[in-house]
């Protein structure tokens, strides 16, 4: 049997999609109920409601070992996709604990229950800082302590440092690292946060754009390769997943325009950016609401990050879908 951490989240409840129709048995940890229900919309966008049932829901928590105990019983396989995604610096603890110490655990009970292969879902955020002679950022780019990083990326890198010591440890694992996941694009929303409340602000009538870039990727890549992966030979290595890098107005230009409403219009240059966190900084400790712009995703939106896929294409011949025509597409589900 299959073991998914993350089913109620946006790459988690594709995976259950995915495995489910691919006939493998799968069981999803969750920790409300109501968060099952996204999962079921997930399966429902894509008319496959029926699948639903076959998912072994249990109770646990990657932070609470004896729940893991019970979750890791009669396992073969693992996916670990449950993660704190957060760019709030009051999450910086939380963000520690859920994502390098739940993946200790994660680790730590797949090599005591003998688990055959674990893939761990982390971010292109813990791959290495690029130096000046260099253009691309690779599966090989050194991680520089020296730079800043984001505590979530801190905490994904942390968390690869788990999954490492656990191939040490005699753990068979694959580490993907997947740029922006792209999902769906829908006026109405099942996520709350990440691609899908960009897509809501969009609709809202968002209005300003930057010319930063990074990496795009279609969710149903990610879950194809992952999968292909962990059926395949390969082991003990780590890839980078993008379909492209590409500039964030392309990417809002593309979604306005496949949602039929109006483009950003406003270009935010780095100043703007700046200001623009500093206020968010001051409204959020007067209104005491979460963080929207940190300076670590303000810097993120006009950074020029260039990724390589060169090494996945190589290790498995993969053809990414093109994320403009992805974001068309995936509206007419
Ligand atoms: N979305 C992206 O663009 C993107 C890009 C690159 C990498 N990633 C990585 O992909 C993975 C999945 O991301 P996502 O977008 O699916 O995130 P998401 O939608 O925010 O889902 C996070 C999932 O983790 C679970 N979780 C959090 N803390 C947990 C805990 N202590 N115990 C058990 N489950 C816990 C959540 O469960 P609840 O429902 O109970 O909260 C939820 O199922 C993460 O590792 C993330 O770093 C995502």
């Amino acid at each position: 049997m299959v073991l998914v951490t993350g089913g109620t989240g946006l790459v988690g409840a594709h995976l259950l999609l995915h495995l489910i129709e691919n006939g493998e048995s799968v069981r999803a940890i969750y920790r409300n109920q109501y968060n099952i229900q996204k999962t079921k919309l997930v399966f429902e966008l894509y008319k496959k409601g029926d699948l639903f049932e076959k998912i072994n829901w249990l109770e646990a928590d990657i932070l609470d070992v004896p729940s893991l105990e019970i979750a890791f019983i009669d396992i073969d396989y693992v996916y670990h996709c449950a993660a704190l995604i957060s760019f709030d610096p009051k999450d910086e603890d939380l963000l520690r604990k859920t994502n390098i110490e739940g993946t200790a655990n994660m680790v730590n009970f797949s090599i005591a229950g003998g688990i055959k292969k674990f893939c761990f879902v982390s971010s292109i955020a813990a791959l290495g800082d690029i130096a000046p002679h260099e253009t691309y950022i690779t599966e090989e780019t050194d991680w520089n302590p020296e730079k800043p990083h984001s505590d979530y990326a801190i905490s994904k890198y942390g968390a690869e440092m788990e999954v490492w010591r656990g191939l040490q440890e005699g753990l068979d694992v694959i580490i993907i690292n997947p740029g922006v996941i792209l999902v769906p694009v829908s006026k109405t929303k099942i996520f709350d946060e990440g691609i899908s409340e960009l897509y809501q602000k969009v609709v809202k009538g968002l209005k300003f754009y930057t010319m930063g870039s990074t990496g795009f990727v279609a969710i149903s890549d990610v879950i194809k390769i992952a999968y292909e992966l962990m059926k395949s030979n390969i082991k003990n290595e780590r890839f980078t997943l993008i379909a492209d890098n590409t500039v964030f107005r392309d990417i809002l230009n593309t979604i306005a325009d496949t949602l039929k409403v109006k483009r950003p219009t406003i270009h935010a240059k780095p100043l703007l950016m700046n200001f623009l966190w500093m206020a968010d900084l001051i409204f959020s400790a007067l209104f005491f609401q979460k963080r929207r712009i940190t300076k670590a995703t303000a810097k993120a939106s006009y950074s020029k990050n260039l990724y390589s896929n060169e090494k996945i294409k190589t290790a498995l011949g993969t053809v990414f879908l093109d994320v403009h025509h992805y974001i068309k597409d995936s509206s007419k589900l």
